[in-house]
């Protein structure tokens, strides 16, 4: 089977790593791909990944049979909807389910309809209205933007003060634009964060081997939010009781009332989870897998990787047995020097090939481009360095014995990756 992989950070490496060992692959493409995904897939650079018409004949071009968006911005605005009117597979949800992730008021709406535990929130377009609501209510609050906003969208409020300046950024400022123009004010959950990733077939689903995200820039959790900073797989804080809750009140419900809507969720499905004395509440959905959480979590699915995406189109994941590794897996990101802020691109990356010779090591590109066989940085994560070993420990000091075989101007990493699992 021919297949293209739309996308070209960590998350698409790691799917292309995947999908080149499974059996059925006959050609694999990656759009627009990256430095590293080159070396195991064709890339695609002349196409841009919003042009669906362009997407659409490059496929029948190539007779691409399957597609697999990696990121959302092409499944919120339609990619799976236009491909497969021209009669190409795609796995991954339409425009419709994909707004659990594009629109956070649908997203609250439905899970209310739904009774997923979730914070309580207020919806509101109109910035005076949110400001008097806020001094009415008080602090912590947390103030959100309703649309995609590449991750930046989620004001955490400790004050009044910052909860009546993130509305003026996002409504009076239009920051985001469009994506600003209704917020969501809710209240602040306490707890520990984790991912719960499934991929489902709109009636049954398989939970992917679960995993946590370090999201903050700094060790022990301090600076900005970023994408993620890195990510270790299998997590303790989800134990047997907490999965069954989670599938029980969160998982089995959205997938039940998407089918109840006439539009069943296909694709992978993200619960952002806070865990608050053993109970999960959603922070968000996303409709597609994480990224780090991919890198870490794809390389212990020991069951071919295309046979179950063609379970999950198929409809027959019911019966479908998914594998998991008994190892441990840890994904340390490097990125470039002012990240998430500014960063500068270009810089030589050296020591890639050393770090890979170690056992169980994995290096994926995030940015990153390849030029006359050398590695530059291309983007503000660069590498997610990876590594799998039989217990948790060792995972982390072989993905920190390659990151520090590494080099290139500027990098920063956080050096706790994986740490929180020894608190639980
Ligand atoms: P979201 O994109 O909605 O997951 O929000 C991004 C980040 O903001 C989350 O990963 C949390 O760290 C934080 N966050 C979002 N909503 C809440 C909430 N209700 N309470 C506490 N933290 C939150
Ligand atoms: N690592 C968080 C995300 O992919 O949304």
């Amino acid at each position: 089977m021919k297949v293209l992989v739309l996308g070209g950070g960590g998350r698409e490496h790691a799917l292309c790593y995947v999908l080149s060992k499974s059996k059925d692959i006959a050609a694999l493409y990656c759009l627009p791909g990256n430095g590293g995904i080159k070396q195991i897939a064709q890339t695609v650079s002349d196409i841009s990944l919003s042009d669906f018409k362009g997407i659409t004949e490059f496929c029948k071009k190539e007779k691409i049979e399957l597609v697999i968006p990696g990121p959302e911005e092409p499944l919120v605005k339609g990619v799976k909807d236009v491909l497969e009117k021209a009669g190409i597979k795609v796995f991954g949800p339409s425009s419709f389910c994909a707004q659990l992730e594009g629109s956070k008021i649908f997203a609250k709406e439905l899970m209310k309809e739904a009774g997923i535990p979730t914070a309580d929130f207020k919806v509101f377009d109109n910035p005076s209205e949110a400001k008097k609501y806020i001094k009415k209510k008080g602090a912590p609050l947390v103030v959100k933007a309703d649309g995609l906003c590449a991750g930046k969208g989620v004001f955490v409020c400790d004050t009044e003060e910052e909860a009546l300046e993130a509305v003026k950024k996002i409504m009076e400022d239009k920051i985001f634009g469009a994506s600003g123009e209704r917020i969501i004010i809710e209240e602040k959950l306490e707890g520990e964060e984790a991912s719960y990733i499934v991929i489902t077939d709109g009636k049954s689903f398989k939970a992917l081997p679960t995993s946590q995200d370090h999201k903050r820039l700094l060790d022990g959790d301090k600076g900005p939010n970023t994408g993620g900073m890195g990510a270790y797989s299998p997590t303790p804080l989800i134990n047997q009781t907490l999965r069954e809750k989670i599938e029980k009140k969160v998982i089995e419900p959205v997938l039940a009332v998407m089918r109840e809507k006439g539009n069943p969720y296909v694709g992978f499905l993200y619960a952002g989870l806070m865990i608050a004395n053993g109970e999960p509440y959603v922070l968000e959905f996303n409709c597609r897998l994480g990224d780090p959480e991919a890198q870490v979590i794809l390389p212990r699915i020991k069951t071919d990787f295309l046979e179950l995406v063609m379970a999950g189109l198929e409809g027959n994941l019911a019966d479908f047995v998914l594998e998991e590794s008994p190892e441990a897996c840890v994904c340390v990101v490097m990125a470039s020097k002012g990240y998430p802020g500014k960063y500068e691109k270009g810089k030589l990356i050296t020591g890639i090939e050393k770090a890979e010779a170690l056992p169980g090591v994995i290096v994926f590109h995030a940015g990153t481009k390849e030029e006359g066989g050398k590695f530059y940085t291309n983007g503000g994560r660069v590498l997610g360095v990876t590594a799998l070993a039989p217990t948790l420990p060792e995972a982390i000091n072989r993905a920190y014995e390659a990151v520090e075989k590494i080099q290139f101007e500027g990098a920063h990493y956080r050096r706790d990756i994986g740490h929180k699992a020894f608190k639980y």
